[in-house]
């Protein structure tokens, strides 16, 4: 049973052929972060255009890679929702015509319970029920999950996401964009204990999460207080005037902090639910300081801890297959009706 998987739901062109839900027979992925670099975030517009050029080279060579052609394929999966809505469209556009024009099930599938099925890709089944931290530029999501197809949200930010925090710690930094790789790199040579940062406190049992708070004071400890109001308010400093080893201890800092707001949640999740697994997915996954707490905690909770691959940790198509792979075995599918959604609650819907 091949399923082909397209996922465009951000600025990753990407399609995979997957054999039933786990073994990957090939995953190509498009990235177009150096079109957007110039503007420190994903520019809706041109991220749709460059899909629409890079979607069927990157489905051909995925058929390539995998070894078989159109007519091998038994299902067509997509990421619909969420997203960008321009971004998406491209993707279930293209798979509509597929799997109409090849006469096979078409499945929409929930790009973020996607990234959750991520760490069972080339690898054992998860063991369920399972806590999951989904952390990207987009989401920070924990939930409770008794198959891969439903999720429970238990807590989720409440104001940005833990990836967009890194990006913009990136860009203020100088480090770079995307910012997490770039401040992950610059934090090996900081001190982690150099500069104390807030981690937000939500009120009572709340598994929810903010990184708005130690975004600002990010800012504040690179630029100093600023002096006036609005827009008159100017900062004492630039970043520039910051030494090397100044740069290296705010993002050492940074990413303790960060990490540990991700923990503590986490930590508080597994306090409150029986789990089998630990199952995380999404781009911050791939911090090697994140998943080096993540397998303390495990540990401690003597959970089996599933963090998917670096490479199926960022957007990917692999993931989208396998999920709709499931998805299709449990009797699902959807039709050429199927939308494009730039919101679907998670809770609401499976695939
Ligand atoms: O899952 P993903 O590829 O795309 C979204 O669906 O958002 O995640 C991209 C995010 C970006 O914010 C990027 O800065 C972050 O994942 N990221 C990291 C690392 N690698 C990627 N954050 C922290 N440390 C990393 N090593
Ligand atoms: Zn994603």
């Amino acid at each position: 049973m091949l399923t082909l998987g397209i996922e465009s739901s951000c600025d990753e062109t990407a399609a995979a052929v997957v054999h039933g839900d786990r073994d990957v027979r090939s995953s190509i992925v498009a990235t177009q972060h150096e079109l957007h670099v110039p503007y420190a975030g994903v520019v809706p517009e041109i991220a749709s255009r460059r899909h629409l050029e890079c979607i069927t080279p990157v489905i051909d060579e995925a058929l390539r890679t995998a070894g078989v052609t159109f007519d091998d394929l038994n299902a067509i999966a997509v990421g619909h929702a969420p997203g960008l809505i321009g971004s998406l469209l491209i993707g279930v556009s293209a798979a509509k015509a597929l799997a109409w024009s090849l006469d096979v099930p078409l499945m929409g599938v929930h790009h973020l319970l996607a990234h959750l099925h991520a760490p069972a890709l080339d690898n054992e089944p998860i063991q369920y029920p399972a806590i999951g931290l989904l952390a990207s530029g987009g989401h920070t999501t924990l939930t409770l999950q008794h198959e891969p197809m439903h999720a429970t949200v238990l807590g989720q930010t409440i104001d940005d996401a833990v990836g967009e925090a890194f990006d913009k710690a990136g860009t203020l930094l100088g480090a770079g964009y995307p910012g997490g790789p770039a401040i992950e790199r610059l934090a090996q040579r900081g001190r982690e204990d150099a500069i104390r940062l807030p981690i937000a406190r939500i009120r009572g049992d709340s598994l929810d999460f903010s990184f708005a708070g130690l975004k600002t004071a990010l800012l504040y400890a690179a630029r100093g207080t600023p002096v006036g109001r609005g827009r008159e308010a100017r900062f004492p400093r630039d970043v520039d005037s910051l030494s090397d080893d100044m740069r290296a201890d705010l993002a050492a800092s940074f990413q303790w902090t960060a990490v540990q707001s991700l923990i503590r949640q986490v930590d508080a999740a597994m306090e409150q639910h029986e789990a089998q697994s630990l199952i995380g997915g999404g781009g911050v996954l791939c911090n090697t300081r994140l998943r080096q707490e993540l397998e303390q905690l495990a540990q401690r909770h003597q959970v089996d801890l599933r963090i998917a691959a670096p490479k199926y940790c960022v957007d990917n198509a692999a993931m989208i297959a396998g999920l709709g792979h499931i998805a299709c075995a449990q009797g699902h599918h959807s039709d050429l009706t199927l939308q494009a959604r730039a919101r679907l609650n998670l809770d609401a819907q499976g695939c």
